[in-house]
């Protein structure tokens, strides 16, 4: 059985989880392309996934998730709480049968998660434009997990996991800032999500950061009192989308990571050829 497969059989009884559509599952996916044996860890892994994604569309009041109606927009916050919870502690039982040193592994970068989903609500609260937050928030409620599923996978394949750990750690936050930028590019068609949300929900993102940088005191001021409260169809500051997207400096950055994931790729393929 594949890791869809396996969770599908994890979770059956429960009729809201079969209204779940499947995502791009990129953690399962690392996990097994590192140990194709992996296939009952990379279950658990995504299990984890879905229930922090159940959670952030309650935190972030999201409607639409992989094209569908999100759990709570369908059941209400109340069922996707609990479905989550389900989720997290199935996941977590299963977990403890690979013993202590991978459960460690797993079970921490969901403390991570969680604190980087908190640190993510608080930044929201005001304007942010410290980059070191925004970096050490993303790495928390998104690579950490992505990094811990390789650093996981290598282990029960008795590879080097702290290379693999960095690897994954790069992946994530490439893969969070991406993100970020779809948000503001892209339309719900295409994300299967809402679009514009993080700047409606106040969610300064890089991209946003960037743009706080550039702008002139009176500017600023417009979009510190426009941030969250703007609704659909205005554009942000009398501009649009493009305007955010003029800034470059966010796309520089994804293209810094992306040159180091290529480092680790290599290293990955010398570790891989036992050289
Ligand atoms: C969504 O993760 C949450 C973020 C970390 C941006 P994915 O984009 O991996 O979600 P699915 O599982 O493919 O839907
Ligand atoms: C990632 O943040 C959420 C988790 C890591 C749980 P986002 O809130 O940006 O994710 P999306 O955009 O809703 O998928
Ligand atoms: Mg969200
Ligand atoms: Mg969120
Ligand atoms: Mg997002």
């Amino acid at each position: 059985m594949n890791y869809f497969e396996i969770m599908d059989e994890m979770f059956s009884e429960f009729e809201e989880y079969k209204e779940i559509q499947k995502g791009k599952g990129i953690r399962g996916k690392l996990i097994t392309i590192i140990n194709p044996d992996a296939h009952k860890l990379a279950a658990i892994v995504e299990s984890i996934h879905l229930a922090s994604l159940l959670h952030d569309d309650v935190i972030d009041e999201a409607e639409t998730r992989r094209g569908v109606a999100s759990i709570n927009a369908k059941y209400g916050d109340f069922t996707a709480v609990m479905l989550g919870d389900i989720i997290y502690s199935k996941a977590f039982f299963e977990l403890i049968d690979f013993g202590k040193d991978i459960a460690k592994i797993i079970s921490n970068a969901v403390y991570l998660l969680s604190q980087g989903e908190l640190e993510d609500v608080k930044l929201s609260k005001n304007i942010n434009t410290d980059k070191a937050k925004y970096m050490n928030m993303i790495y928390k409620k998104t690579a950490s997990l992505i990094e811990a599923s390789c650093a996981a996978a290598a282990l029960s394949k008795g590879y080097d996991s702290e290379k693999f750990a960095l690897y994954g750690k790069n992946i994530g936050i490439a893969f969070q800032i991406v993100d970020d930028l779809l948000d503001i590019t892209q339309d719900e068609k295409i994300l299967g999500k809402p679009s514009m949300h993080d700047f409606f929900e106040g969610k300064t993102t890089l991209p946003y950061i960037y743009l706080m940088e550039s702008l002139n005191s009176e500017d600023k001021e417009k979009l510190i009192k426009n941030t969250g409260i703007i609704k659909k169809g205005l554009n942000l500051l009398g501009r649009n989308r493009k305007t955010v997207l003029s800034h470059h400096k966010a796309f520089e950055l994804t293209d810094e990571l992306e040159a180091k994931v290529e480092e680790m790729l290599v290293c990955l393929k010398e570790e891989k050829n036992g050289s």
